[in-house]
C-alpha cells in the first residue's frame, strides 16, 4: 500500500477538554475514507490537525515522505499538496466561479494566466459546471453549484489528497445528491480522499473504510457494511440507527 496520508497518536486539548486522545490511521494513495461520528467528537479538529491549521499537542503527521509535524518542514508549501472542501464552501465573493478555481493556481502556484485558465476550466468540467457558469459570482450560484466550484478549486491545485469536512450538510436536501454524485466520480477516479460525511450511501458505495470517531477517538472502524449494518460498539450501533432514521435510505 502506497502511504499518502499518516496520522500517528494525535493527541489535542482546549484547556482541560481533551478533545482528540490518540488518533492514528492512513489513507492509501486512491481510497476513500470516510469518517463519522456525532457532534463534538473531534472531527473538524481532526482535519484540521492534519494540515496544521490547528496544531496537534502530540503525535505526528506524514504527508507522503515529509512529516508535517516535523518543526523545519515549510508548512505553507505542503499544505498547497491537501486540498480542504468546507461546510460552507469558502469561495471568495468577489471573484467569479472561473477565478475561484484559477487564483490558488496563479497567486500559489504561480502559473501563467493562460496554462492557469485552462487548468481552472478542466476542473469545472469535472464537477460539471458548464461553461455558461464560470463567470458567475457565487452568490448567483445555487449552494450545489457553489460546493462544486470548491471542489473544482480544491482538485485544480492537483493536491496529494482532499479533505471534506461535511461538505453537504449546509445544502437544501434536493442539492445533497449532485455534489454526492460528484464526489462519488472523483472516488472512482481514484481522487484519494478523506471525508467527513454522515451520508452513508456515500460511504456504503464508495469508501474503502468508515472510521467511527466518538469522544475523541476512533472507537470502530472496517469495511462500511459492516460498521454500518454489523456494528460491534453500543455507540456505534446507536449512531447509525439514529442516522439511518433521520435521513432513511438516500443513496
Ligand atoms: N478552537 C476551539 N476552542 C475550544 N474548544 C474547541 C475549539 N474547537 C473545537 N473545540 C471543542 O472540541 C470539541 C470537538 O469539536 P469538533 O468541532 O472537532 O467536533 P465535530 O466532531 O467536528 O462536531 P460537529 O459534528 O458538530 O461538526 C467540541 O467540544 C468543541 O467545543
Ligand atoms: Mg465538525
Amino acid at each position: 500500500m502506497d502511504v499518502v496520508l499518516r496520522a500517528e497518536d494525535i493527541h489535542k486539548s482546549y484547556g482541560k477538554t481533551k478533545v482528540l486522545k490518540g488518533i492514528s490511521f492512513e489513507v492509501g494513495r486512491g481510497e476513500t475514507k470516510v469518517i463519522c461520528g456525532p457532534s463534538g467528537a473531534g472531527k473538524s479538529t481532526l482535519l484540521r490537525c492534519l494540515n496544521l491549521l490547528t496544531r496537534p499537542d502530540k503525535g505526528r503527521v506524514w504527508l507522503e515522505d515529509v512529516e508535517l509535524t516535523s518543526p523545519s518542514v515549510n508548512i505553507n508549501k505542503m499544505r498547497q499538496r491537501i486540498g480542504f472542501v468546507f461546510q460552507e464552501f469558502n469561495l471568495f465573493n468577489h471573484l467569479t466561479a472561473l477565478d475561484n478555481v484559477m487564483i490558488g493556481l496563479t497567486k500559489v502556484k504561480k502559473l501563467p494566466k493562460d496554462e492557469a485558465r485552462r487548468i481552472a476550466k478542466e476542473a469545472l468540467l469535472t464537477v460539471h459546471i458548464t461553461e455558461d457558469l464560470w463567470n458567475k459570482y457565487p452568490a448567483q450560484l445555487s449552494g450545489g453549484q457553489k460546493q462544486r466550484v470548491a471542489i473544482a478549486r480544491a482538485l485544480a491545485m492537483d493536491p496529494v489528497i482532499i479533505l471534506y469536512d461535511e461538505p453537504t450538510s449546509a445544502l437544501d436536501p434536493h442539492l445533497i445528491g449532485e455534489v454526492l454524485e460528484v464526489m462519488k466520480e472523483l472516488a472512482r477516479r481514484k481522487v484519494t480522499g478523506l471525508v467527513v460525511t454522515h451520508e452513508i450511501g456515500f460511504a456504503l458505495s464508495v469508501a474503502d473504510e468508515i472510521m467511527f470517531m466518538y469522544n475523541g477517538k476512533i472507537v470502530e472502524r472496517g469495511p462500511p457494511k459492516e460498521v454500518v449494518f454489523n456494528p460491534k460498539h453500543e455507540v456505534t450501533a446507536r449512531f447509525f440507527k439514529r442516522i439511518s432514521e433521520l435521513y432513511g435510505g438516500r443513496k
